[in-house]
Formats: structure tokens, sequence, C-alpha cells
């Protein structure tokens, strides 16, 4: 009687872990062709205020990477305002500082925004 419950159990533990493991494979598609900043992008907490093309409580990032086209120091200077926070720009709300993301880090996520535009 223990016996077959628990083969039963160990079954239903199986067959959980099989259905998780697909369903961790089905929610990454075209893996290899998300880069690394837009990785790093998805990590980080930006996703809770900014998407790509709409804006949330920031920026859409295309609209930063129109503003910021053909400035000289624009990596320089979006790097610094995700590191320090910023506010003034696009309006009132300010984006608070992220000081544990480096400065590598930072600056696939700047040079993948600046290639949305
Ligand atoms: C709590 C909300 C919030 C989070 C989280 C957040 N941002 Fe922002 N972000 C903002 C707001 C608001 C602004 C507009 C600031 C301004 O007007 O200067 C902004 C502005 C920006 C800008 C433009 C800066 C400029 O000088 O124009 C970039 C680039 C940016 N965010 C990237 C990021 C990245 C990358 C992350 C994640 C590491 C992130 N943000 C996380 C709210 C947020």
């Amino acid at each position: 009687m223990q016996g077959a419950r628990w083969n039963g159990m160990t079954a239903a533990l199986a067959m959980g872990a099989v259905a998780l493991f697909a369903i961790v494979l089905v929610n990454q598609p075209g893996r290899a062709a998300v880069s690394a900043g837009e990785q790093l992008f998805q990590k980080n907490d930006c996703t809770t205020c900014h998407a790509v093309d709409h804006k949330v409580v920031g920026p859409s990032f295309q609209d930063v990477a129109k503003k910021f086209a053909g400035q000289p120091n624009a990596a320089q200077t979006l790097v610094d305002a995700i590191k320090k926070g910023h506010v003034g720009t696009w309006g009132q709300v300010p984006m608070p500082p992220h000081p544990n993301i480096s400065d590598a880090d930072l600056k696939e996520i700047v040079d993948w925004i600046l290639s949305l535009k």
C-alpha cells in the first residue's frame, strides 16, 4: 500500500518536473538573437518603468535613441544617468540611481538602447 502510494507520488513529481522543463524551454524563443544589452535590460528593474516602443513611467527607449542620436557623448551621458539617477529631461518623475550595475553592463544596455532608433 505505502509503496504504491509512494510510486504514484514519484511519478506525479517526475511529470511535474518534465512539464516545468518544457515551459522553461518554450519561454526562451530565439534566445540567441537577444543582445547582451537587451538581456541586461530584462534582468534588471528597467522593465518596471521602460519599454522599447511606448512610454511607461520613463520614456520609451526608441524615444531616448532618437533624442540622443548623433550626440557625441550620448553613451556616457546615458550611462551616468542610469547609474546616478536622473530627472528633468523627460518630465518631473525621477529615475532612481542604479549604483550596483557595473559600467560594462551599463555600456551594453546603453549601446542596445541607442541602436533602437
Ligand atoms: C522607477 C522607474 C524607473 C526605473 C526602474 C528605471 N528608469 Fe530609466 N527613467 C525613468 C524616468 C522617470 C526617466 C526620465 C528621467 C528624466 O526626465 O531625466 C528615465 C530615463 C532613462 C533614460 C534616459 C536618460 C536621459 O538622460 O535622458 C535611460 C537611458 C534610462 N532611463 C534607462 C534605464 C535603464 C537601463 C534602467 C534599468 C537599469 C532604468 N532606466 C530603470 C524611470 C525609471
